[in-house]
């Protein structure tokens, strides 16, 4: 059996399991790469998991056009997450509309707002939720477990493609005809919010063109808490 072969049986595995055992269980696509793997999967398998992104306001067009892109070959209708409008209003009326270049403080209140509250009312009467992380995507991740205990949600979290290489990511999508994020072929291994991600150089870590101008220890997303602390995301090469 191939190693992408194994992976994805293995894959398809947990999903079903998750399906089973942990209903009403959610998918949180970033509608990246890796998240088009999952998509692919759940869709595919029919199975019982509502996919919903988090819809920060700041995306890049090539990103909100997957939704439609889903929808085109799939049929389905992701579910968009938003932030609350009267929040968004009095951090911009108080800090200015890109105060998270001014200070890590300015940047992860913007992320709360956009995406960690949002994500709260995404996660609201779910017994589990996925995500797309892999250990190989930074040192943060790679202890990275298949299932964690989401004591802040108050619910299991699963990280199927845990194992999963970059290279394993780009078979499936190939092999599966899968549609792509457009700025995957720009340069961008890793897609955040349009302000702060930007192309990487060859060579340089694949989360190095996110939150690029903070120092690689305070880089954090907000959105993977464990055991009541946030994981650190660290850019080896940044
Ligand atoms: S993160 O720091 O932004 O969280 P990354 O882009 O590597 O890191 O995303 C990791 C996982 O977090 C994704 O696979 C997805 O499950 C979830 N995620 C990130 N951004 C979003 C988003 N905008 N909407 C929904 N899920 C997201
Ligand atoms: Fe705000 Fe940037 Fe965080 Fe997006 S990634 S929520 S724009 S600070």
């Amino acid at each position: 059996m191939s190693d992408l072969h194994h992976r994805v049986e293995e894959t398809r595995a947990i999903l079903e399991r998750i399906a089973r055992d942990f209903s009403p269980a959610v998918f949180a696509s970033s509608l990246a790469a890796e998240d088009m793997v999952l998509t692919d999967l759940i869709l595919k398998a029919k199975l019982p998991i509502g996919i919903f992104s988090l819809e920060t306001g700041r995306l890049h067009a090539e990103t909100l056009a997957m939704v439609d892109k889903v929808r085109d070959t799939y049929g389905y209708e992701i579910a968009l997450f938003r932030p609350q409008p009267e929040a968004v209003e009095a951090y911009v009326a108080q800090n200015g509309l890109n105060a998270f270049y001014d200070s890590v403080e300015m940047r992860k209140e913007c992320c709360r707002v956009r995406k960690v509250e949002p994500l709260g009312r995404a996660l609201s009467g779910k017994q589990a939720w996925i995500t797309g992380q892999r250990r190989a995507q930074s040192s943060t991740r790679a202890e990275l477990a298949v299932q964690e205990d989401d004591a802040a949600h108050g619910m299991q979290k699963f990280n199927p493609l845990a194992d999963w290489s970059e290279d394993n990511v780009w078979e499936y999508l190939r092999a599966n005809e899968v549609p792509y994020n457009a700025l995957h072929d720009r340069g961008y291994p890793s897609i955040g919010c349009e302000p702060c991600t930007r192309a990487i150089q060859p060579g340089e870590d694949v989360r190095a063109g996110r939150w690029w101008w903070e120092n690689p220890e305070s880089k954090e997303c907000g959105l993977h808490v464990v055991d009541g602390k946030l994981i650190r995301i660290k850019s080896v090469a940044a």
